[in-house]
């Protein structure tokens, strides 16, 4: 039976193990996926069960989506743009690292039909899941991107043309009606905490959290309650999700996987 798995830490909150084993039950595929806890020092152990083929892929969670690289043998030229990778596979002898999350973010983008070509967007947080929503908003058009992290000299390194990187302190004369914002930070997924004050917001802005477990952060639920649109972040991740399955086995086996119902079921399964 092939093994899959998603690394991490903290990864208790990972609803991958259900989405995955739904999909391989539903599709009558032979094999299992887990959750790993793995701190750094143990990443190298992994890299070897998929070197020698105990385990056939993997999906990389926080926040190991930029520091993994240096073990795989090739990047994808759009996961090398991105600089960040959450799905790894073993093709031939090498070990290959993609990154599915950019496509996933635009593919909900296109499903909530929100606009962003023209449109400014901030963006809080600056690791790798920020790297690839950076990618697919330039994909999609964005004007500019306000970038907020709260280690400032990680912000400033992804500046350019699009990218302006800003004080937590500026976001109070920066932000407006219209704001598109977008949290990548893991504020809200142990705690009540917003990443940003929620007297800033108001319910004209789109709230777009990239966090699932809980459905409904302290950032999405202040969003909620003034009215404004919000969206969390399960539908990203079940479109990531299928990406790295048709990815793993080179084919789109998820084309028959109905969205809304694996939707459904992983709605439910969240505690
Ligand atoms: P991922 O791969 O999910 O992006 P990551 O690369 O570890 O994970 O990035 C996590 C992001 O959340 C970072 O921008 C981090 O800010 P720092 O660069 O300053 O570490 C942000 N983050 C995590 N905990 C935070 C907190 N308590 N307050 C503000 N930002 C936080």
């Amino acid at each position: 039976m092939k093994q899959f798995a998603v690394i991490g830490n903290p990864i208790k909150h990972s609803l991958s193990p259900i989405l995955h084993n739904w999909v391989f039950k539903f599709l009558s595929i032979k094999a299992n996926y887990r959750k790993i806890h793995v701190s750094e020092d143990e990443i190298p152990n992994i890299i070897k069960e998929i070197r020698d083929g105990s385990i056939s892929g993997i999906n990389v969670t926080i926040p190991y989506k930029e520091s993994i690289i240096r073990y795989i043998d090739e990047i994808n030229p759009r996961s090398i743009a991105i600089g960040s990778i959450n799905c790894i596979m073993k093709s031939q002898s090498k070990l290959i690292g993609n990154n599915t999350d950019w496509f996933g973010f635009c593919k909900t983008i296109e499903k909530n039909q929100i606009k962003i070509r023209e449109k400014n967007v901030f963006l809080f947080g600056a690791g790798g899941t920020a790297k690839a929503i950076i990618f697919a908003l330039k994909q999609l058009g964005v004007n500019k991107i306000y970038l907020f992290n709260r280690t400032v000299s990680k912000a400033n390194k992804l500046k350019d043309n699009i990218v302006s990187p800003h004080h937590y302190n500026e976001l109070d004369n920066l932000i407006n009606q219209d704001s598109i914002l977008v949290n990548t930070t893991s504020v809200g997924m142990q705690s009540n905490d917003s990443p940003i004050k929620l007297g800033l917001i108001n319910k004209q802005n789109i709230l777009i959290d990239v966090i699932y477990n809980p459905l409904e952060t302290c950032f999405i639920k202040y969003g909620n309650s003034i009215g404004a649109k919000t969206i969390n972040g399960l539908e990203m991740f079940i479109f990531q999700a299928l990406a790295s399955l048709d990815l793993w086995f080179g084919e789109s086996i998820t084309k028959q996987v109905n969205f809304q119902q694996i939707k459904t079921y992983l709605e439910e399964n969240i505690c």
